[in-house]
């Protein structure tokens, strides 16, 4: 539905009140009724970047899930206050491994005379607090758009990898990107007495991968490719690598969100093709380009329900709060990282900035 024409209004006269004190990034999985007050829309790479690259902004609203705000506050100087729109925007697959969990990893391979020679990396999608362990013990973070170099640095650093939280994302890129074999790979089960895994697989092993997935890209299948082939001839199928193995691997193109916004732009006019990633993109990318056929590669999958709650309400109520803040002071929905988590979770963040 088009956005509420009250609701644009007010965002639009707290925008123009705030001026150059506010900086508002949005993630490409956003909704567009929020997306069109994005001063930079970008993938959790970009914005991470983005983030550093106003100090002069007081307020930095942040409208994408909550491990991405916590990236922007450790990357940006204590005197900008990050705002996320809704306390409740989180990410499920960064859910998927807590600091406990991870930590009684570590310990089992420390135990198995093993965390000598494994780095840990660990996704953007994932929250500070494991960011920091992988600045701790050695390892970086990484995102789909460089988790090639960053695992080629950790392999500098060791003979293993440990790699939180999403399975595909390290699994595609070992496996299809660095000529690794399904062997070389194993995940670790949180859920199971020492991941489920034993000494001899551990040893065995070069990716240590963690049992986490992305509960959007997980949902497409093998069938999802087929069904869209059987649908539309000569369909190119391109998709994130969050994907599952099989499906990233009946697909012509695989790659971030950036990546797949360039493949379009970059495609022939009357090509056709299906994208598996976020929803809200999709629809964008087909408005975007009418002279190419874009469609999403399985109706059956939804929206990011998380990246989703940052709507055009929440971002008026926010805003308007920043406003009412300069009277105030009560900034709200902030998100804070401490400065022991902020300062290991930045020696990680920037050991992938720093990567060729
Ligand atoms: P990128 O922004 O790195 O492509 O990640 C996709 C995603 O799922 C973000 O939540
Ligand atoms: Fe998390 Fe997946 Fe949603 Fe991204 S799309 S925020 S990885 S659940």
């Amino acid at each position: 539905p088009a956005s509420d024409p009250g609701l644009v209004e007010r965002a639009r006269k707290a925008k123009e009140a705030l001026g150059d004190r506010l900086f508002v990034l949005g993630h490409h999985y956003q909704r567009d009724e929020v997306i069109q007050f994005a001063d930079v829309t970008g993938d959790s790479f970009k914005l991470a970047q983005q983030a550093a690259a106003r100090p002069e902004a007081e307020y930095i609203v942040f409208c994408g899930v909550h491990f991405m705000a916590e990236s922007a506050d450790i990357l940006t100087g204590d005197a900008q206050k990050v705002i996320l729109p809704d306390l409740a925007a989180g990410c499920s697959m960064a859910d998927m491994a807590t600091f406990d969990q991870v930590e009684e990893c570590w310990d089992a391979l420390e135990d198995a005379g093993l965390a000598g020679e494994v780095i840990p990396v660990t996704y953007m999608n994932s929250s500070a607090d494991i960011k920091a362990f992988c600045g701790r013990n050695g390892g970086a973070v990484c995102t789909s758009s460089n988790a090639r170099r960053a695992l080629d640095w950790a392999f500098e650093q060791g003979g293993k990898v440990l790699f939180l939280p999403d399975q595909h994302l390290g699994r595609n890129t070992a496996v299809l990107e660095m000529g690794m074999s399904l062997d070389d790979c194993v995940v670790w089960n949180p859920h199971r007495p020492g991941g489920g895994l034993t000494r001899e697989q551990l040893e065995r092993a070069r990716m240590i991968l963690w049992r986490g997935h992305c509960s959007v890209h997980g949902r497409f299948t093998a069938e999802s490719v087929d069904d869209v082939r059987a649908r539309i001839p000569g369909v190119n199928v391109l998709v994130h690598p969050e994907c599952r193995h099989e499906v990233v691997l009946k697909a012509d193109h695989v790659g971030s969100t950036e990546h797949i916004i360039r493949t379009l732009e970059a495609a022939p006019a009357g090509s056709s093709w299906a994208i598996g990633t976020e929803l809200n993109l999709v629809k964008r990318l087909a408005q975007t380009f009418p002279d190419k056929n874009v469609s999403f590669l399985d109706r059956t999958v939804c929206y990011c329900s998380t990246m989703n709650r940052i709507d055009l309400p929440h971002l008026v109520w926010a805003l308007e709060s920043l406003v009412l803040a300069e009277e105030d002071g009560a900034v709200v929905n902030q998100i804070t990282v401490d400065d022991d988590t902020a300062h290991w979770a930045r020696v990680a963040l920037d050991r992938m900035l720093a990567l060729p």
